[in-house]
């Protein structure tokens, strides 16, 4: 009998983080023939996390264009992967989270009556507009997938309270775990890897260091414009100095650079490979973010971290301790942020390690359910 051909698809930096401890998994696993399919909805921040974690994809259909619409983008990713299915003809999709790409390829698959196999599953803030797309196309693939794995017993639940069959539903932890426990070996093994933030180590040394991130579609306009507002206020302190690698969506970038650039305590610099970007979570006191990726690494590695988001689909964090839902207003994020910095008690509240989001083992796990079909 051949072996199950599995095809894993993905398309934007966060997917591929999350999924490169699963492919290397499904490579050396002799059960699997594996296949790769990136729509590169990212380019060059999907190719870091390709060229760092030495994936080269079967098939690479090149979709992203310069400030991209959800409808262009859904149509293209909808057709292209459609037919990379058809020529693959694989026993299972494989797609993780909730971009366009997930949706798309999850979309494709099931008209095909190909079984999907959703990582990261269940998740739900129960609001279809923040995040916003993100929520439905979860939801969307949720509908249909062969098999959730969802990454904490919160998620679970959350699937079996809208009827998916509990046969279907397994709790293997999130995989970022897995790629946060792999990216930490190969630093250690190897640190000219995350030496790239030596200067500004250097430049800001004696301040405490806040790592800063920002993307989430539902604050572009106002959201957007109060965290560079907040940022500014923040960043006037002589004691601290931020860190902002900025996403290359041309709607934060635009504000960011018009709002902060040239700030003395404020390195605004490009998107970080993964090795630095898990160097600059090691040197700060503090995270802002609205990034869902953040929000599972931080308390990994017991790092305090502000949400700059209404609503989270990732309590697990909050509950911890180690989160802190604060939203976009700009006084709510000084004050929390000022909080933090000058309350040493609450921050020692916050800062400790918690691990609600993996074992570092959810990719075996995964492969084990994939083999038992
Ligand atoms: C996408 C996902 C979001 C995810 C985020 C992770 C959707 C609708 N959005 O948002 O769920 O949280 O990725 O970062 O699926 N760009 C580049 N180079 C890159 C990447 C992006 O120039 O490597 C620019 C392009 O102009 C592109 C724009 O960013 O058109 C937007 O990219 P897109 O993937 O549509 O949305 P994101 O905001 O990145
Ligand atoms: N990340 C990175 N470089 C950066 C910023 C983030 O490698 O400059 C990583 C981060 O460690 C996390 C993931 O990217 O694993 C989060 O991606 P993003 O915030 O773009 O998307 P989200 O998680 O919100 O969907």
């Amino acid at each position: 009998m051949s072996k199950p051909r599995i095809l894993t698809i993905f398309g934007t930096r966060p997917e591929a983080i999350k999924l490169f401890p699963l492919i290397h998994a499904l490579e050396a696993d002799s059960r699997f023939e594996s296949r790769v399919c990136v729509s590169a909805q990212h380019r060059s921040m999907l190719d870091q996390v390709l060229s760092i974690a030495d994936i080269r994809p079967d098939h690479d259909l090149d979709l992203m264009t310069e400030g991209q619409t959800l409808d262009e983008l859904t149509a293209r990713a909808l057709t292209g992967i459609g037919k990379v299915l058809d020529e693959e003809k694989p026993d299972w999709v494989v797609v993780q989270g909730d971009t366009t790409t997930v949706m798309a390829g999850a979309i494709a698959a099931y008209y095909r009556k190909i079984p999907v196999c959703h990582i990261e599953a269940g998740l739900r803030s129960g609001d279809i507009y923040q995040p916003w797309p993100e929520e439905v196309n979860r939801r969307l693939v949720g509908t249909f997938a062969r098999l959730h794995c969802a990454p904490t017993q919160t998620s679970a639940d959350a699937l079996l309270k809208e009827n998916v069959d509990p046969a279907c539903v397994h709790v293997t932890g999130n995989t970022v775990i897995d790629a946060l426990k792999w990216v930490t070996g190969r630093i250690e093994a190897q640190p000219s890897l995350a030496s790239g933030l030596a200067d500004l180590e250097k430049r800001f040394a004696g301040k405490r260091i806040i790592g800063i991130t920002s993307h989430r579609r539902e604050n572009f306009g106002e959201g957007i414009q109060n965290i560079a507002n907040a940022v500014k206020r923040i960043a006037s302190r002589d004691d601290i100095a931020v860190i902002f690698p900025v996403h290359m969506n041309p709607n934060v970038r635009a504000v960011m650079n018009e709002q902060l650039e040239g700030l003395g305590n404020v390195a605004l610099i490009e998107p970080l490979d993964y090795p630095h970007f898990a160097r600059l979570l090691d040197i700060s006191h503090l995270m802002l973010t609205d990034s869902g990726g953040v929000q599972e690494e931080a308390p990994a590695l017991g790092k305090p971290v502000l949400v700059m988001r209404e609503t989270t689909e990732r309590p697990e964090g909050v509950e911890a301790g180690t989160a802190k839902l604060v939203g976009t207003d700009t006084e709510t994020i000084v004050r929390e942020a000022e909080h933090l910095l000058d309350d040493h008690e609450a921050y020692a509240l916050m800062a400790r390690a918690h691990n609600p989001f993996g074992d570092g083992h959810s990719s075996q796990r995964i492969c084990d359910l994939l083999a038992a079909g």
